[in-house]
């Protein structure tokens, strides 16, 4: 969708849909002074300026009070542009950024539906929302786009027409700057949200290990990143015992994918490390996941997807930062040559793991990969994982688990989450979750107790993370995969983890 930002009086440009955003009314008599004016209207009347009667009339017999999400489509044929569509958002004292995306991404949608091409929104008074033109038009240009992220990409029949095509911020125009930046900055963090998503949705027969690395060295191109990416051979050398064992299973070959964006402009810059699990599916291995929703598991390459977007976001920015993204990718399937339960791994950091379950191979993998981005001995460093079933029981779908060391990491992810909405729950990370995990066998074992499964995953993980690195782990196994659709997310993969991540090393670099 194409974003400007234009001064023209609302009712005389020829549009398809113009959207007035409105704030909730207590009396639903009141609605029809909103357009133009003094209850819930967000915009001031121009000099001379006022609503056509007939529109007035209408709105006035609707009942509508414009509760948040909500809309009323007003046909209008006096002004050009044909249709008048009043957006609540909800009430004036509870208006946040998310309510701002969900009533754009209701627009949206609603301008879909009745193919709209060109839409013009009417920008509310920034005193009145109580928040400045950057973040309304960014919450705005976000929540549009990301309620239309593009589905069916596996559908043979032809893709229709793009609707709406274009859209358009109406508001004076010593407002343009400010609307214009949101509106870019909104675009990046949409493209690494849309790329996350894309790449969960492709099916596992096309989503191997080495698909998915294909995918990030052409992103890496684009963003001008650098891009390496380990083989079995190489990955041998350094004797990844985690990633290979878990992928010797599987006719598809495990990678480790290494991307590097050097956008750190001073000594002062800090240097950070994005590692994503990209189980590319996770059948369980040995001990197999039973059939039901076992297709669910195409998603278990979602924290991998999410530092991905993240990535790119983070590239586009331009920020401040000296940035390291590390996947390790494999196929997780039972086979003659596959691990089973009682094998004992050598780990690329020479500690011994004892294998009890082979469907706990996240951590076996991310241990590898979180010793090789310790080896650039980074500031920080995030991992995201759909790790635990345990973290969807105790959490749901609409926060991840979030476990680490660093209460610097803790600050800005939660602070992240709470204007991304992609939302952390903060869970407890002690040294006896450490513990837990010593093995009878080898030093560790992949397989804790089964209470608080979430967090003893963790406490294995960090075994293989530095005493003095600052580690944040993101358990995204809940959020990552929507099975139904809400607005700004269709079914399928959310990109949840993208924004999240990105946004918080906007936050640690500024
Ligand atoms: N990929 C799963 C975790 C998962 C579960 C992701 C549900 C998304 C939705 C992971 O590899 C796994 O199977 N974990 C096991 C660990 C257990 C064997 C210790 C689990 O959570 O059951
Ligand atoms: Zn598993
Ligand atoms: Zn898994």
């Amino acid at each position: 969708m194409r974003w400007t930002i234009s001064k023209t009086p609302s009712a005389d440009t020829a549009a398809d849909l113009l959207v007035f955003p409105t704030f909730q009314v207590k009396d639903k008599a009141d609605i029809k002074d909103v357009l133009l004016g003094t209850k819930g209207g967000v915009r001031k009347a121009a000099p001379g300026e006022t609503a056509p009667a007939g529109i007035k009339k209408k709105v006035a017999s609707s009942g509508f009070v414009a509760k948040a999400c909500s809309l009323l489509p007003v046909y209008c044929s006096n002004t050009k542009a044909g249709w008048l569509v009043l957006a609540g958002l909800g009430d004036e004292t509870k208006l946040d950024l998310e309510t701002i995306r969900k009533t754009a991404g209701t627009v949206a949608k609603k301008a879909r539906e009745m193919k709209a091409k060109k839409v013009l929104v009417v920008v509310p008074d920034s005193k009145r929302l109580g928040i400045d033109d950057v973040a309304f038009s960014r919450a705005w240009v976000e929540g549009a786009e990301m309620s239309l992220s593009p589905t069916g990409a596996m559908k043979t029949a032809k893709k229709s027409p793009e609707f709406p095509a274009s859209c358009v911020l109406l508001a004076d125009i010593s407002r343009a700057k400010d609307l214009r930046a949101g509106a870019a900055e909104a675009q990046k963090f949409v493209a690494g949200c849309f790329f996350a998503r894309a790449l969960v949705n492709e099916p596992p027969n096309i989503q191997t290990p080495v698909h998915l690395a294909e995918s990030a060295k052409k992103m890496a191109k684009e963003e001008n990143l650098k891009c390496k990416i380990l083989t079995v051979p190489q990955m041998k050398k350094l004797n990844m015992g985690g990633l290979l064992g878990v992928g010797q299973g599987s006719a598809n070959p495990p990678r480790l994918i290494s991307l590097e964006y050097r956008g750190g402009k001073s000594k002062k810059s800090p240097t950070i490390a994005l590692v994503g699990k990209g189980v590319t599916f996770d059948t369980g291995g040995i001990s197999l996941k039973p059939g039901a929703s076992m297709d669910l598991m195409k998603s278990d390459m979602g924290g991998a997807a999410a530092v991905l977007g993240a990535t790119k976001i983070i590239a586009q920015l331009g920020l401040d930062v000296n940035l390291i993204t590390i996947i390790p990718t494999a196929e997780n399937m039972p086979d003659g040559n596959a691990i089973r339960p009682a094998d004992v791994l050598t780990m690329a950091n020479g500690k011994t793991v004892e294998v009890l379950n082979t469907d706990a191979e996240g951590r076996l993998i991310l241990a590898d990969a979180l010793w090789y981005a310790g080896r650039s001995k980074p500031d920080y460093i995030m991992d995201a994982a759909t790790l635990t079933g345990a973290c969807v029981v105790a959490l749901g779908t609409h926060f991840a688990g979030l476990m680490s060391n660093s209460s610097e990491l803790i600050d800005s992810l939660k602070q992240a989450g709470g204007e991304t909405f992609e939302r952390v729950w903060h869970l407890p990370l002690i040294d006896e979750h450490k513990d837990a995990m010593k093995g009878t066998w080898g030093d560790l074992k992949n397989l804790g107790p089964r209470e608080g499964g979430a967090m003893t995953a963790a406490g294995f993980l960090a075994h293989f993370v530095p005493e003095e690195t600052q580690w944040a782990h993101i358990d995204i196994a809940g959020p990552s995969y929507a099975e139904r659709p809400a607005t700004l997310t269709p079914v399928g993969g959310t990109g949840f983890g993208a924004r999240l991540m990105a946004r918080a090393v906007q936050i640690i670099a500024s």
